[in-house]
Parts: C-alpha cells; sequence; structure tokens
C-alpha cells in the first residue's frame, strides 16, 4: 500500500490541496500513468473515510502519449489505483480534453487539476477552460520547467487575471493555482465574454 509519506512532494501536494478543499467533483485532463491520480484519489478516501466526505475522480486522458511520449492505455493507471484500492474513487474517461473540458457545464466541478497537453495553445485552451468549469480551485502543472506553459499561464494571468494573485510554486516543477470566481468576472469584463 503506498503511504502517504511516500509520495513525491508534488503529489503530496495535490493530496493535500484534495484533503484541504474537500471537493466531491474532481477532473483531471492527463493522467498517463496514474500517478498524480493515485495522489487525488487517496486524498478522496480519506475525506470520505475520516470526514464523511464523498468524491469523486475523473480522470480524462486520450493516451496519446501516455508511456513517456508514446501511445498507452488506461491499464497501467487503472492497475496502480487497485493496487492501493482506489480506483473505486475514480472514473478513467477516454477523451481529448478540450472536448470533455467543454462539454463541462460552467461552475460544474469542484477541482480540476490540468496536466495534458504542455504546448501554448493547448495549456492555455485547457486552463482557460478549467477556470470556466470550475467552482472552487483549478491547479496546473509544470509551469515554472516547461517554458509554453509558464508563457500559456503568463497569457491567462495578462488576459484574465489583471490584477490576482496567482502563485508559482517553484519546487515541484511549478503549480499554477487559480480561483475560478475571480476569473469568471474578470473574463467578461477582460475578454469581453
Ligand atoms: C504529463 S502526462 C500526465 C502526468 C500525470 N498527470 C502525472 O502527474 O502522473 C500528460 C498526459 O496527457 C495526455 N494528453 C496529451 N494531450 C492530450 C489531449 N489533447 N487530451 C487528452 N489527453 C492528452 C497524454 O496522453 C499523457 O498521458
Amino acid at each position: 500500500m503506498t503511504a502517504i509519506k511516500d509520495l513525491h512532494e508534488e503529489k503530496l501536494f495535490l493530496y493535500t490541496m484534495v484533503r484541504l478543499y474537500k471537493p466531491e467533483t474532481v477532473v483531471e485532463v492527463g493522467v498517463s500513468q496514474g500517478k498524480s491520480a493515485l495522489a487525488i484519489a487517496m486524498a478522496l478516501r480519506d475525506n470520505h473515510q475520516k470526514d464523511k466526505v464523498p468524491g469523486r475522480l475523473k480522470a480524462v486522458d486520450d493516451w496519446s502519449r501516455a508511456h513517456g511520449g508514446k501511445a498507452g492505455s488506461k491499464k497501467p493507471a487503472f492497475e496502480l489505483l487497485r493496487k492501493d484500492d482506489v480506483a473505486r474513487y475514480v472514473d478513467f474517461i477516454s477523451s481529448d480534453s478540450q472536448a470533455f473540458l467543454r462539454g463541462l457545464g460552467t461552475h460544474s466541478i469542484d477541482m480540476i487539476h490540468v496536466d495534458a497537453d504542455h504546448s501554448l495553445e493547448m495549456a492555455y485552451a485547457d486552463t482557460f477552460e478549467a477556470m470556466r468549469a470550475a467552482k472552487k480551485l483549478v491547479l496546473v502543472h509544470d509551469t515554472t520547467n516547461l517554458p509554453k506553459v509558464t508563457e500559456a499561464m503568463v497569457l491567462i494571468n495578462n488576459q484574465m487575471f489583471p490584477c490576482s494573485a496567482n502563485i508559482f510554486i517553484t519546487p515541484m516543477r511549478g503549480y499554477w493555482i487559480g480561483s475560478p470566481s475571480a476569473f469568471n468576472v474578470a473574463a467578461s469584463i477582460g475578454a469581453g465574454i
């Protein structure tokens, strides 16, 4: 069984955010072999067992680059979570991130973790849709180690959050943290949406 102390610090960060925010609905776009999904699912298990808060993760990936850049399947992620008996908190969904996020209603999901395609266009588009669909929290991974993701977050900050205080946490390859309610106000004013 994976213990909390065994989680790598960036997965421990995810675990901690899920324990703090206690979301009932979580979406992750970009699952790969399931390491971040494991941390989220462990936190959902603990929210349920310790605090009686039910929660589910929708783990979304098109599995196009799930195995070190090569196409794969959901099986390794499912097996990783099954070993720790937390796969029952997760729905594994095969979809393109944009198709999935665009299908979500505004403010319909408590928390969204973005970690799929790391190009400028896709990191921007996934974060934008996540900020629209989320109610409490958006976390974007790889914001300090991948320049295109950094650039996408700067664009989001400049265009959508002219006076926000989003955080680039520098260890752990960087997380950008977004508050959807502020975004929806800023987006409707700043972007004329
Ligand atoms: C960096 S990995 C995710 C790592 C995982 N979050 C973790 O920390 O263990 C990125 C994943 O995004 C998936 N992906 C890339 N582009 C995608 C897209 N447009 N839609 C859905 N998934 C995509 C790839 O198949 C890959 O599995």
